[in-house]
């Protein structure tokens, strides 16, 4: 039986730079993901021709929200949903399977690397049928329809066992539940030569993959233990749990930590990855080595033909204006089209789908391509490894040698967290007033040349979009700030600091742009109007 029950607007669903992220205890208040699954629905016509996946990272909530979107579906007459098995699926497998079966779009419940838990954060990303998250329009209608909700519909059917392959009912809904590893690990072996990749991982070279409690640990174990031969165990921390087993599940210097320290111990293997809780993003070490995002999207385009789905060309690049200018370098080589855009994967899917780019990255350690509409951890892994077993040369080697060949770009990111929302939004507000009268100055010996807010004019649908100010100096330096998309608390200031030099090519990132950073510092007054002499975070 279908209810329908009246409920009053929550006004903060708006989505970030990724779907809408929330603590964990703002989305478990009453009828809060009810409200918010309604708004999208509100916004989608003849839902009885429509067909959705739902699947998540695992995290606590996970298998209860499936059942409330089941139901809520059903209720407002959805034709079909795809769920993954044991309630879960991997972004950028939830991409594929989107895509494969011509669905409509999708729920994949994660708030990403964010912690989980009942006191940690939860997360929708809601893809539409283009395989990605919602574009700016669709995300600004579901946001008005949240303002005014006054009932929901929800379905009185009983909750479903997910971890059987079957087909259920639901009102005139089916449910089938689906095998949510068997199609990307298809596309994998389509994409990569999977023979070569054996032959590495069953001989004696040393691989760890840290699915650090996330969802790509079934899928990890599955590709680089059960297919390509991986010894038992290189896989780790590969069971999904509702809190990460109190991973902040964010694959960097700071919450990876366990991981670089075996990387930079005696016992060091030669090679590891780390993702995300969702599996969107990857780090990439090697022994005694980190390979900073900008540079891994400039190495994975210089080395594109080695890959057989790539090796006959490649359309362009992309990357987010807050990423370094490394694979503009190797675009301008190899005469690749190249393209900045605002931050969030969205940004990328409209130059996909019109085949402008092939490759895209972020510096948060994202990398992807145009097999789907999401980056991809694993997808990074495995090209990287395709790397090594065609070059046999380590990791430092590889990135040693693309150092040498194009420079190097040192970078580094500040986030200053937890800002007063009103004093970030002033702050920026203020800087880009007086980006003009920056020009020609000089701070700590760099001089500006250019500053200006950074705008993005889409060439498909021709709208611009204002992500972040951007300031240039006369060396080829530049910093970045943005505030991020993403936070449950307060605000998030991020400065994204770069330098290009082609000598001095091992040196510490930290003390190469430790001038640079402090300019940063005094341009934006950061300190005097937020109290902080340091960022809270440096990545
Ligand atoms: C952060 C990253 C951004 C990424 C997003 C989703 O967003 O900086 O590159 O696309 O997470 O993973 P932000 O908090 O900066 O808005
Ligand atoms: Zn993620």
């Amino acid at each position: 039986m279908i209810q329908t029950i009246n409920t009053v607007p929550y006004t903060d669903q708006k989505m970030g730079t990724a779907g809408l992220r929330k603590k964990t205890r703002t989305v478990m208040q009453k009828n809060y993901l009810e409200n918010f699954l309604q708004s999208i629905f509100n916004t989608i016509p003849d839902l009885d021709k429509k067909s959705f996946l739902i699947g998540g990272d695992g995290r606590y909530m996970n298998k209860q929200a499936i059942q409330t979107i089941i139901k809520i579906a059903a209720a407002n007459g959805v034709k079909k949903l795809y769920v993954g098995q044991d309630g879960l699926v991997s972004t950028p497998a939830g991409s594929h399977i989107i895509l494969k079966n011509h669905l409509d779009g999708g729920f994949v419940l994660s708030a990403s690397h964010n912690p989980g838990g009942i006191d940690g954060d939860f997360g929708i990303k809601y893809a539409t049928s283009s395989g990605g998250q919602c574009q700016p329009s669709e995300s600004d209608a579901i946001y008005k329809q949240t303002q005014t909700i006054s009932e929901y519909k929800i379905s009185d059917c009983p909750d479903f066992d997910l971890t059987k392959l079957t087909v259920y009912h639901c009102e005139n809904t089916e449910i089938e539940v689906i095998d949510p590893y068997i199609d990307y690990i298809e596309m994998m072996k389509n994409i990569f030569d999977f023979p070569k990749l054996k032959k590495l991982l069953s001989s004696s070279f040393r691989f760890v993959f840290d699915a650090m409690n996330g969802v790509t640990g079934p899928y990890g174990k599955k590709i680089f233990e059960e297919t390509l031969g991986a010894p038992v165990g290189s896989v780790i921390n590969a069971v999904p749990l509702e809190d990460f087993g109190g991973l902040h599940p964010d694959p960097n210097l700071i919450y990876a930590k366990h991981l670089v320290d075996l990387m930079y111990s005696e016992a060091a293997p030669d090679f590891a990855a780390a993702n995300d809780g969702d599996g969107d993003r990857n780090m990439i070490l090697g022994q005694g080595f980190f390979v900073t995002p900008s540079d891994c999207l400039a190495i994975l385009t210089d080395n594109y033909k080695l890959i057989p789905a790539y090796k006959n060309g490649i359309y362009g690049v992309a990357k987010s204006a807050a990423t370094s200018m490394a694979v503009k370098r190797v675009a301008d080589k190899l005469n690749l089209d190249f393209y900045e855009v605002p931050t969030g994967w969205k940004y990328f899917i409209h130059l996909m789908d019109s085949n402008r780019i092939t490759f895209c990255g972020e510096e948060s350690f994202g990398t992807g391509a145009s097999h789907i509409r999401e980056k991809d951890g694993i997808w990074a892994t495995l090209f990287w490894l395709s790397i090594i077993a065609d070059t046999n040369k380590s990791v430092k080697e590889i990135v040693l040698q693309h150092w040498k060949k194009y420079g190097r770009t040192y970078f580094l990111r500040n986030d200053f967290e937890n800002i007063p929302q009103e004093t970030a939004d002033k702050l920026m507000a203020d800087l880009e007033k007086k980006l003009p009268t920056l020009i020609g100055k000089e701070f700590n010996g760099y001089t500006v040349s250019e500053a200006y807010p950074f705008i993005y004019n889409d060439p498909v649908d021709h709208t611009s979009t204002q992500n972040g100010l951007i300031v240039h100096f006369t060396d080829g330096s530049r910093i970045v700030y943005r505030l991020s998309g993403t936070g449950t608390n307060g605000a998030t200031l991020r400065t994204y600091i770069e330098r290009y030099v082609t000598d001095k090519l091992l040196e510490d990132p930290e003390i190469m742009l430790e001038t640079l950073s402090a300019a940063s510092r005094t341009i934006s007054e950061i300190t005097s109007r937020t109290g902080k002499e340091r960022p809270d975070i440096i990545t």
